[in-house]
């Protein structure tokens, strides 16, 4: 008889943000009158910058016409945006990275949750903890992770690494050395980040110990700090040793659009293999590209004109990320993030458990935030704003929340 994947029946409960949703919902119903506002889950507010919208719109005209129309588009990306992120986002930096190492995609998400794939399942994972809760999730999916100790919130074959304040919210080097190491800065939820200096204690780290950085940086849009790296490829090394991660989702507003990309250095090897095959391999036989109507209007976000829209879009949103962190500081909590970052994380007054400040934070205030023992054990006491709502509705919040 037909059997379930076991180690999907191992993960524990729903995923945090269909909580988050349910109990608002449930609120909702009991307290129709309410005017809600969330806070809570990472999705931007504000409508597609002009340049992009006219790239889709001419992308579709093409797509009307026989004599331009496409269909499938190459599974690793159509060749001008893989040229244009190449050229903008690396070497504008100084990154060597040629844009036959870059596997474009329909989000980050599938990607950070796809890319354990590539690796053996003996291989050790560490996660930041708290952590983006796809990480662990898809190595558990994966039977890497081992068993869940609901007592204490962790899988028995995880690595964590406590990102508490002691250290401005940034990981140590963990105790036991693992083989796969998630990274992500600016970093969701803790909206912490770190400077180049420490990002290549970690290349080193990596190098030394035959290790794989899977770096994240779908907030790189956020950075506004000298010292902090927007790629990992600025340390030396990172190409032996670092896949890395970009979203067009938060920098242009993509969420819905849907749009990514992935970074394997060719020569990058897990014990004398290239990753740079297995993931065009992976990326071949499971995925037929992301569409051309978006690719195209990904290659728009290179613009002068979209550079310039969206550095608009994330003043505003940064707006209401020292607004939102200038008020908790006000009213006596102790916030952070928000400056490299469109979170805020604060600590829960008085001790009070995340969930219980959720609670109260809807029935005081109405306003809905993420709970921060959701993403992990060490998230426990702390709570997440983001900073993507509307300028209004974050003035709003703010406001309700220092009345309560
Ligand atoms: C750290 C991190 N990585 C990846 C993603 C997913 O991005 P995408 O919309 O490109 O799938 C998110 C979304 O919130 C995120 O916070």
């Amino acid at each position: 008889m037909v059997r379930a994947n076991e180690d999907y029946l191992k993960l524990p409960g729903s995923y945090l943000f269909s909580t988050v949703a349910r109990k608002q919902r449930e609120y909702a119903a009991a307290h129709p009158e309410a005017k809600i506002i969330r806070l809570s889950i990472g999705d931007v507010t504000q409508p597609l910058a002009p340049v992009i919208v006219e790239a889709l719109h001419r992308a579709v005209d093409e797509m009307a016409q026989t004599e331009t129309f496409r269909g499938y588009a190459p599974d690793l990306g159509y060749a001008f945006l893989r040229n244009t992120v190449a050229e903008h986002d690396y070497k504008a930096r100084g990154c060597e990275i040629s844009a036959d190492e870059i596997f474009i995609s329909d989000g980050a998400k599938g990607d950070c949750g796809n890319i354990q794939e590539i690796f053996a399942k003996e291989c050790k994972v560490a996660v930041c903890d708290p952590v983006y809760p796809v990480y662990v999730d898809t190595n558990v999916m994966a039977g890497r992770a081992g068993n869940y100790d609901a007592q204490s919130g962790t899988w028995s074959e995880v690595i964590y690494m406590p990102c508490t304040a002691e250290y401005g919210f940034a990981p140590q080097l963990p105790k036991e050395v693992p083989d796969i190491i998630y990274l992500c800065f600016p970093n969701n939820p803790t909206g912490a980040t770190i400077t180049k200096e420490q990002l290549q204690a970690w290349v080193d780290y990596a190098n030394q110990n035959g290790a794989v950085i899977i770096y994240d940086a779908a907030y790189e849009a956020y950075i506004s700090e000298e010292d902090v790296p927007h790629s990992i490829y600025e340390c030396e090394g990172a190409r032996e040793c670092a896949i890395e991660i970009r979203s067009f989702s938060k920098n242009a507003g993509f969420t819905g659009v849907r749009l990514g990309y992935t970074v394997i250095p060719k020569g990058l090897k897990a014990d004398g293999t290239e990753l740079h095959g297995l993931w065009a391999r992976r990326h071949g036989t499971k995925y037929n590209g992301a569409p051309y109507i978006v690719q195209r209007a990904g290659e728009a976000v290179y613009t002068a004109e979209g550079q310039a829209q969206l550095k608009e879009q994330v003043a505003y949103y940064m707006k209401n990320a020292a607004y939102i962190r200038q008020g908790l500081a006000e009213a006596g909590y102790t916030v952070s993030g928000g400056v490299n970052a469109p979170y805020i994380w604060l600590q829960t007054p008085e001790g009070m458990s995340s969930w219980d400040f959720f609670d109260r934070l809807l029935e005081k205030a109405n306003v809905v935030g993420t709970p921060g023992s959701g993403f992990g054990p060490s998230g426990e006491h702390y709570f997440r704003l983001t900073a993507f709502g509307r300028y209004e509705d974050t003035v709003e919040a703010i406001r309700r929340i220092r009345e309560m």
